[in-house]
């Protein structure tokens, strides 16, 4: 379990990146979903022990990882968003290398724990490319291999999803899936079918605070018999955003389909819909007053 309490940080430009966080992440895979400038980075640098918070606490279990880096650092795995210029040698030696800065220093071992990563991130057949020629998917596939040297017990992956095409989007998530229950994985993301797809709990994040937390179904509850959905001409928008609480809008068939937050029916035109997470996420920013443009 990572707990997380009363984390602050305030940037020297006097952007409030962590305006007080709190929360439990339980193991199993964790959806930290929020827009740009949510502040997922910043928090996933901070529990990586990349940047230190100005205020509160965090802990693995019983690792306290503010005050005691090292040892976090042993049982962490971490994927950053930015990953910086990749270097010009094979995922093979890389994997080999950083296997060594790990601790794993018995020769065997390593290779066995390096030939296991490249098969499980179905990179054995280009191990001895060099990594600076591989595609996105390759290149996020080689980041998966690299956190999951030594068996870490905490597993951070920072937009790992932001601009894959979908067939490596889905090969990334089939990845993600198969890593133990045993372990605490978070996953930060901009994207809402990262979550839908692969995490137990989530929380939704936007302008330095948690909105919202709970398991998929939890907070699907929370639209029940509340959504309501009708076609639309676009140039109405204008007036439906007026005498409505709109929540999303997007085109089908070349139509522009609208969803309604509302605890009666806001009109003949509306039909009742199911929620999907699609639209807890944009119904909980737009209840924060945190603009997204649709
Ligand atoms: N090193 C930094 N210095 C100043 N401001 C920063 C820095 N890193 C991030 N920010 C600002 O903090 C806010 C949160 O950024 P970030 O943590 O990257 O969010 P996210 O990962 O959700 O997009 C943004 O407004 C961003 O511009
Ligand atoms: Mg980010």
């Amino acid at each position: 379990m990572l707990t997380i309490k009363n984390l602050k940080k305030t940037y020297s430009n006097g952007v409030k990146a962590l305006n007080d966080i709190s929360l439990d992440i339980p193991k199993g895979m964790f959806g930290l979903l929020g827009p740009n400038g949510a502040g997922k980075s910043s928090l996933m640098r901070t529990l990586a022990t990349l940047q230190e918070p100005d205020d509160g606490s965090a802990q693995l279990d019983d690792i306290d990882i503010i005050n005691n880096k090292d040892t976090l650092r042993k049982v962490l795995g971490y994927l950053p968003q930015e990953f910086g210029v990749y270097p010009r040698v094979s995922p093979e030696l890389m994997l080999d290398h950083l296997a060594t800065l790990k601790g794993v220093t018995r020769k065997g071992e390593r290779r066995e724990t390096v030939d296991a990563l490249l098969h499980q991130t179905n990179l054995y057949d280009v191990r001895k490319k060099s990594i600076d020629t591989f595609s996105g998917g390759m290149k996020q596939r080689f980041g998966i291999a690299q956190a999951l040297i030594g068996e870490p017990k905490l597993i951070i992956v920072d937009e790992p999803t932001a601009g894959l095409d979908p067939s490596e989007r889905n090969r990334f998530h089939n990845l993600l899936a198969e890593i133990g229950e045993n372990v605490v994985v978070i996953l930060s993301t901009h994207i809402v079918d990262d979550v839908s797809d692969l995490c137990a709990n989530m929380a939704i994040m936007g302008e330095g605070e948690i909105l919202l937390t709970g398991t998929p179904s939890d907070v699907l509850d929370k639209l029940k018999n509340k959504l309501w959905r009708t076609k639309i001409k676009r140039g109405d928008i204008a007036t439906y955003r007026d005498q409505h609480q709109v929540i999303l809008s997007h085109l089908s068939a070349g139509q522009t389909i609208i969803h309604v937050l509302s605890d009666d029916s806001p009109g003949q035109e509306f039909e009742p819909i199911d929620a999907d997470l699609e639209d807890v996420y944009f119904s909980t920013l737009l209840s924060n007053g945190i603009n997204v443009s649709f």
